[in-house]
């Protein structure tokens, strides 16, 4: 077993931060952990956004990255869901200070998921950190600051196909969030499932089981229009995966009495609209090992890998980048420069 892995730092916050390759420790994983040797590592919109704004980062130099698919190499007493060899999946978490951008994870064996023979690492690795984004925020229980809608899980009895005959709005279908949230919006029976997205995008979403795909360039108002016409089914749950002030009231103002938004960003609803407070708002922060969302997380990981066998989950669409985590700087550059369906795979062992 090795002893030193190679990890990418970054030495500071911007704009003096830089990426260098070092090399560490390989952690031992202790009672309950399994030590995975990391194949595959995705890029995300929250590794630029940290590598720029240093948000929640308290100890530099810090390891950055959420999303790893490898392979179990050691297990940690008493872990017995699975065996070395096995193919495994998981996000970073804050709980661990658990981060992807490294060669060898110490990995809570609760919250990882076997993946299944058809998919390929890198394929796995596109999935953890958006798909608990879908997952929390339609299923998380109704909490603030952050948490979910309070839906029924659609991998729990009586969760399935439970919220046939409503629709579901949601904005940046093509995102790796939206993808995930059409497939378990589809899972929970919504009958219309529309998104917003680039029109180029519109035969893969439907391929995930979105009903209605409108041109992201709408105007908002000219959106909410789309959508009237498309259903007369009350709109009762509304998916912003994209943060645009005009949009995010557009979609509260098409909710019905009841109804409910949840938003990855900042609220953008006008106040007034929210002092009524006939329809509910969250937001979520992904993170299935938070005390207070660990309930679904620790189900949701139970069932993943049942949901993945089936295809009920499927990959994003994926580029692997050259020279292993030497090449993430650049990947987020490209981006955070804007990507249409797609994301970045790192190879941490091919690291030079
Ligand atoms: N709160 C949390 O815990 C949490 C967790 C994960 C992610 N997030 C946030 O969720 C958002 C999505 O993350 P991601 O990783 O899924 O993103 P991503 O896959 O990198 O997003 C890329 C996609 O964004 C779409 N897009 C951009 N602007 C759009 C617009 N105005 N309308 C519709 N689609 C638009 C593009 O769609 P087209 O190709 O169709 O143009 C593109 O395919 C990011 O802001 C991220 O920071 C939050």
């Amino acid at each position: 077993m090795a002893k030193q892995q190679k990890v990418l730092l970054l030495t500071g916050p911007a704009p003096d931060g830089k990426f260098v390759i070092e090399s560490r420790d390989v952690p031992h994983p202790g009672p309950g952990y399994i030590l995975v040797e990391v194949r595959a590592a995705a890029l995300n919109p929250v590794d630029w956004i940290l590598r720029d704004m240093g948000l929640w980062i308290k100890e530099w130099p810090t390891i950055l990255g959420t999303d790893a698919a490898g392979v179990v190499v050691e297990l940690g007493e008493g872990v017995s869901n699975v065996a070395v060899g096995d193919r495994v999946m998981y996000m970073g978490t804050m709980v661990d200070k658990l981060t992807t951008f490294q060669q060898y994870n110490a990995v809570k064996a609760d919250f990882v998921a076997k993946i299944p023979d058809s998919m390929t690492l890198e394929q796995a690795s596109t999935i953890p950190l958006t798909v608990a984004t879908a997952a929390l925020g339609l299923y998380d229980k109704r909490q603030q600051p952050d948490g979910g809608l309070g839906l029924t899980p659609p991998w729990t009895e009586g969760g399935r196909g439970k919220y046939s005959g409503q629709s579901i709005f949601i904005a940046g279908g093509a995102t790796g969030v939206g993808q995930h949230t059409i497939e378990l919006a589809k899972m929970s029976g919504f009958s219309h499932i529309i998104a917003t997205a680039s029109l180029h995008n519109e035969a893969y979403l439907k391929s995930l089981g979105a009903t209605h795909v409108l041109d992201r360039k709408l105007a908002a108002s000219a959106i909410a229009d789309a959508v009237k016409a498309v259903t007369d089914t009350p709109v009762t749950v509304a998916y912003d995966a994209v943060s645009d002030p005009a949009l995010q009231n557009a979609m509260y103002d098409l909710l019905a009495p009841g109804g409910c938004l949840l938003r990855v960003g900042p609220s953008m609803i006008d106040p007034a609209k929210l002092e009524k407070g006939d329809k509910y708002v969250a937001h979520v922060f992904a993170d299935v090992q938070l005390p207070a969302q660990i309930e679904v997380g620790r189900s949701l990981y139970a069932k993943l890998p049942e949901m993945l066998a089936a295809g009920d989950i499927k990959p994003t669409k994926l580029e692997v980048l050259p020279d292993g985590l030497a090449g993430v700087p650049a990947g987020l550059d490209r981006l955070k420069a804007g990507v249409s369906a797609v994301k970045f795979v790192v190879r941490p062992q091919e690291t030079p």
